[in-house]
């Protein structure tokens, strides 16, 4: 254990309680270190409160309101009469604070020192909780996990009631006419595709040539043809300059002086990491435009001072978050685990039509290994019969390096993002498309493309044409 010899009230103290850092609290426990656990407002942080579990929530009424809308593709009458936003919140909230719940009563039986209150850093591996007069807390290890919030560009004004964050997004209490939606990175694309099946005419407004750009471009392609067909104005290119609210809603001027306007804007431009006024400078903990610096086994440049989650730069994402708080707890305990690599991270947005991947895009493999020692395939979704039961177009891209192993999975379709957990394993696991090849998927399942994939890039391709 590190700073066995330290004076600390506890083994660890962490400071934030969202993903990253309730995970490393359960872990830690688990492990038999002495944990506190510093929260200035919820168990479970942006993830479980305002961020994935809410979200998805939303998109799976919006696919219910699609399936009710397009039934009778299925030969079913139903009729979509409305949608009761009062309802739908009712739901999300429910599906949140039974998960709020079980992440108390599991703290709770772990044996957390649960501290409740704003903390700051006031010396070596010790927080003060409730201002300068607060509570003092000692760790032999100082777990920083504070996370991210909403990113601002300058020149947009959020107000919370016409101008939004995601926060406020989800606050809302009925369903807008019409939403510019500013970003079309995953916040953005997952917002436009639950107003745009709740009825809401929806434009996207991206700066970049192409929605999701994090992935690999085959997949903002198809992303952005599906959104079209679905009736969502998907503008590319188109960096905001400004925007404003007016009499009736809110004026969006692009680079080049165009006006867009529409009801509410959704501003989803990225996140920032929550380090501003923790105290970390006089700690002399290292920050980079607000991110805290850390080696790969999370260590910031203070002895016995750690950072995990959205504080720390790369991926912002929940389960990278609880990757890297069991890291760390396993590493403060001495049994030596792996660090997190990113690129093994698996990404899914959760639109409509959803887009998932996990390893290396096309280019990132070239430009890793050069042009000739990369080989691609594309599975069409159209060759899949589950598929083509759910009505979803989509593909299946692999990448793989010649004669050897898959470094890249990158899925759109409806529901492929149960289909990264076997991609990740593949990619993880470093197998050749030969090594998947024999084994046998469950017909008819979307993860069939899957396996029709590597059939085909070993060379025996079943339903495609070789
Ligand atoms: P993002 O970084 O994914 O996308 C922001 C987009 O805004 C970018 O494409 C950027 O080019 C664009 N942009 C920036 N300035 C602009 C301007 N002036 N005009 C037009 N476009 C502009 O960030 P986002 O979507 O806000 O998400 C934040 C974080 O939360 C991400 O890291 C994301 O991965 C994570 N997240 C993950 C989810 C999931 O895993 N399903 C769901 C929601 C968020």
């Amino acid at each position: 254990m590190s700073h066995e010899g330290v004076e600390a009230d506890y083994d660890l103290v962490v400071l934030g309680a969202g993903s990253g850092g309730y995970a490393c609290a359960l872990r830690a426990a688990q492990l038999g270190l002495t944990v506190a656990l510093v929260e200035r407002d919820k168990l479970g942080g942006t993830c479980l409160h305002v961020g994935c579990i809410p979200t998805k929530a939303l998109l799976h009424a919006a696919e219910v309101a699609d399936a009710a809308r397009e039934s009778e593709t299925f030969g079913v009458r139903a009729t979509l009469d409305g949608i009761d936003m009062d309802g739908v919140n009712a739901y999300r909230d429910g599906v949140v604070s039974k998960l709020f719940k079980g992440l108390t009563g599991l703290v709770r039986s772990r044996g957390i020192t649960v501290v409740e209150g704003e903390g700051r850093v006031t010396g070596p591996r010790q927080v003060t909780v409730g201002g300068a007069d607060g509570q003092v807390l000692t760790g032999r290890t100082l777990v920083l996990a504070t996370g991210s919030r909403p990113r601002s560009i300058p020149g947009v004004e959020v107000d919370g009631s016409q101008v939004l964050t995601s926060d406020d997004a989800l606050s809302l209490d009925r369903v807008p006419a019409s939403v510019v939606v500013l970003g079309g990175g995953v916040i953005g694309c997952e917002f436009a595709s639950v107003w745009r099946s709740f009825g809401a005419e929806v434009t996207i407004v991206e700066a970049l040539d192409r929605l999701v750009p994090a992935e690999d471009p085959a997949s903002s392609t198809a992303l952005a043809r599906a959104f079209r067909k679905r009736g969502i104005t998907v503008r590319t290119g188109s960096p905001v300059q400004s925007a404003k609210t007016t009499d009736d809603g809110i004026a969006v001027t692009l680079e080049g002086g165009e006006l867009v306007e529409a009801e509410l804007l959704l501003v989803a431009v990225g996140r920032e990491p929550v380090s501003d006024h923790l105290g970390l400078e006089e700690a002399g903990v290292t920050t980079d435009r607000g991110y805290v610096v850390v080696d790969e086994r999370l260590r910031t440049g203070v002895e016995g001072v750690r950072a995990v989650g959205d504080l720390v730069p790369g991926l912002q994402l929940a389960h990278r978050g609880f990757a890297h708080g069991i890291f760390v707890a396993e590493d403060v305990a001495g049994l030596d685990p792996q660090p997190v690599d990113d690129v093994l991270v698996p990404k899914v947005t959760y639109s409509r039509p959803e887009v998932a991947s996990v390893g290396l895009t096309e280019d990132a493999a070239r430009a890793a290994h050069g042009d000739d020692a990369v080989q691609t395939l594309v599975y069409d979704l159209g060759g899949n019969g589950k598929s083509q039961i759910l009505r979803t177009q989509g593909s299946v891209k692999l990448v793989r390096l010649v004669d050897g192993p898959v470094v890249g999975v990158h899925l759109v379709g409806e529901r492929v993002g149960e289909l990264v957990g076997e991609a990740q394993t593949i990619v993880g696991w470093e197998a050749h498309p030969d090594d998947v090849a024999p084994l046998v998927h469950a017909h008819p399942t979307q993860h069939e493309a899957l396996g029709e994939a590597h059939l085909a890039l070993a060379g025996k391709p079943l339903h495609a044409h070789s």
